[in-house]
């Protein structure tokens, strides 16, 4: 099997920005997550980086019109448990092969992380052909992922690592690009304070983030 890209391109072209979400308050997930959606995200990556980070896909998982993924994916047991929890996408900040191989295995599709044309080339041997381009501002940003356009032109992109409001323009504007990830959308304050109609407002200022 190769990388399932008709979903990832469902997916990633869902909005323009992809929230990555770090939460560990199962009860704040439902209502984050229909904040996202109402405010115009309906992609949303939750990263396996708390311990109840599973718990907080299956409750978003829930949540009409949402697709629900998993981010900082790093070996076939995180894959195993983001689909067994109701991921329809899984992201990794690296592309190491026998992660890339395991993931063949599966439907749901994996967003690989590389950060160089060998790394790019690499996994789209191996069947992926939409890769995350991370640490995205740390690498090279708009300015690398410009340069793989001409010889790399099957390969698409969402550049997460430093993505913010203002610099998302500069990648978005690229055809290499479908979408960026970046978690200023969901600000640790706001959930703490339970302030979702400041996230619902940061996403949908995201959202419009293609328009003119
Ligand atoms: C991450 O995995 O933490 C993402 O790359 C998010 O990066 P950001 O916090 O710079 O948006």
């Amino acid at each position: 099997m190769a990388q399932n890209i008709a979903k990832l391109d469902e997916i990633m072209g869902a909005a323009p920005v992809i929230p990555v979400i770090i939460l560990d308050d199962v009860d704040a997930a439902i209502p984050l997550a229909k904040a996202l959606v109402a405010g115009g995200l309906p992609a949303l990556e939750v990263t396996l980086r708390t311990p109840n980070a599973l718990k907080v896909v299956e409750k978003m998982a829930s949540v009409d019109g949402a697709y629900v993924g998993t981010g900082t994916v790093r070996t076939k047991a995180d894959i195993e448990k983001s689909i067994e929890a109701g991921a329809q996408f899984m992201v990794s900040p690296g592309a190491p092969p026998k992660l890339l191989e395991d993931a063949l295995e599966f439907d749901v599709p994996l967003l690989p992380g590389i950060s160089t044309a060998t790394e790019a080339m690499a996994a789209a041997e191996l069947g992926y052909q939409r890769l995350k381009l991370f640490p995205a501002e740390a690498v090279g940003g708009a300015k690398l992922l410009k340069s793989f356009g001409s010889p790399l032109p099957d390969l698409k992109f969402c550049p997460t690592g430093g993505v913010s409001v203002q610099n998302a323009r500069d990648y978005l504007s690229l055809s290499n690009v479908i979408c960026v990830g970046g978690s200023w959308v969901v600000p640790n304050d706001a959930i703490a304070n339970g302030d979702f109609e400041h996230i619902k407002n940061l996403a949908a200022t995201a959202a419009r983030l293609r328009d003119a």
